[in-house]
């Protein structure tokens, strides 16, 4: 312990409650960058590195993965990235969307083949998914650190059993604690324990993010001893609403209300970014990106009781969807040259985000 609060002065890294603060990038498009756009990474110097070298230089330690029932970001794929980026030394953030495809808070389909007949069968399905899939991750060596069941679950999993409406948290609630005791069987079985976390959308959003705990745990179904953290979505383009100071007030009172660790699970700026009111008056440039993301983190690292606990910059190397599904042209970490069908990818300043 000793060693590490030396080390940790000398790297000026912070430990919170015995657990380092994340520096995170969700890097999950990194395989399909590599083996179908030819994608070479280029540090701020023009020298050819890993992806994992290039951030990890800029402060990174740990990596985010998202992980669909079906192709691409299947199981094999995912637990591929998840060994490449732990043997390399980061710890890993799974995101099960518990879908096909993206789930996001308006699109939460259910699994092709799970059996939806009814929310027995499909809570059985789901709690026998969770279990299986950690299995997997623990058979090829992968510890996962961060465990989000379902991605940005503001309108619920698995719809439309799994939908809040009318705030009725019910279906939701009961499908949640399925997946909770999933990874509880998982690691009655060996798998390491990991920190269990609720991510949902617009974590600037008092009311809403209020609301939707104070409703959840209503419930009786699920319990605040059954979620280890919290994350959430924040990002600058989506309203001008979404502002430094309201994450800072909502976030305050998540801490103060459940005194549990809180992540921002999902960020980013532009770099490129035309027609659009941004919810910040940083530069659209490298300049902009550290001047936000620094922004988060001051906010993380000013919570109540020290909980601020890590954030994780969205898709910073997707090459091929620079406007990774915002509004605004590019947020990437790297300036792209297409050259006969292969991304050359290199740093902007901004990759030492973390540093
Ligand atoms: C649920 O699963 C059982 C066992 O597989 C099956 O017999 C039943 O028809 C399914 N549907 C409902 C609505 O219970
Ligand atoms: C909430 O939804 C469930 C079905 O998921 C239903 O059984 C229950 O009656 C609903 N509760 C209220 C108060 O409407």
């Amino acid at each position: 312990m000793q060693i590490l609060t030396s080390f940790c002065a000398v790297v000026a890294c912070l430990v919170i409650g015995g657990r380092a603060f994340l520096n995170g990038h969700d890097l999950s498009s990194t395989g399909y960058m590599e083996t179908q756009q030819g994608a070479l990474w280029y540090d701020t110097n023009g020298k050819q590195q890993t992806l994992e070298t290039i951030l990890g230089s800029g402060g990174m330690n740990s990596v985010r993965l998202r992980l669909w029932t079906a192709d691409e970001y299947g199981l094999q794929y995912t637990i591929g990235l998840a060994q490449r980026f732990s043997k390399a030394g980061y710890s890993i953030y799974l995101d099960m969307h518990l879908s096909d495809t993206w789930a996001d808070p308006t699109h939460q389909a259910v699994p092709s083949g799970w059996d939806a007949s009814s929310i027995a069968n499909l809570s059985k399905k789901l709690r026998s998914y969770v279990s299986t899939t950690l299995q997997a991750f623990t058979a090829k060596g992968v510890k996962i650190t961060i465990l989000a069941l379902g991605n940005e679950v503001t309108g619920g999993i698995l719809f439309p059993l799994g939908q809040i409406s009318n705030n009725n948290f019910s279906g939701f609630a009961t499908l949640w604690a399925a997946a909770r005791a999933g990874v509880r069987d998982a690691v009655a079985t060996g798998t390491a324990n990991p920190q269990v976390i609720i991510h949902i959308d617009n974590g600037w959003k008092q009311a809403t993010v209020t609301w939707f705990f104070k409703s959840l745990f209503a419930t009786g179904k699920v319990s605040t001893s059954d979620v280890d953290a919290f994350g959430f979505s924040f990002y600058p383009f989506f309203s001008s609403d979404a502002t430094i100071s309201a994450l800072t007030t909502s976030l305050t009172s998540i801490a103060n209300n459940y005194k549990k660790p809180i992540y921002v699970a999902e960020t980013d700026w532009p770099t490129a970014c035309s027609g659009v009111t941004l919810s910040a008056s940083y530069p659209i440039n490298a300049q902009g990106q550290r001047e936000w993301t620094a922004a988060v983190i001051a906010v993380l690292k000013g919570l109540p009781g020290g909980l601020g606990a890590g954030v994780f910059y969205w898709e910073p190397a997707y090459v091929t969807t620079p406007s990774l599904g915002s509004p605004c042209q590019s947020a990437l970490l790297f300036s792209v040259s297409w050259y006969e069908s292969k991304a050359y990818a290199k740093a902007l300043s901004s990759v030492e985000l973390y540093i």
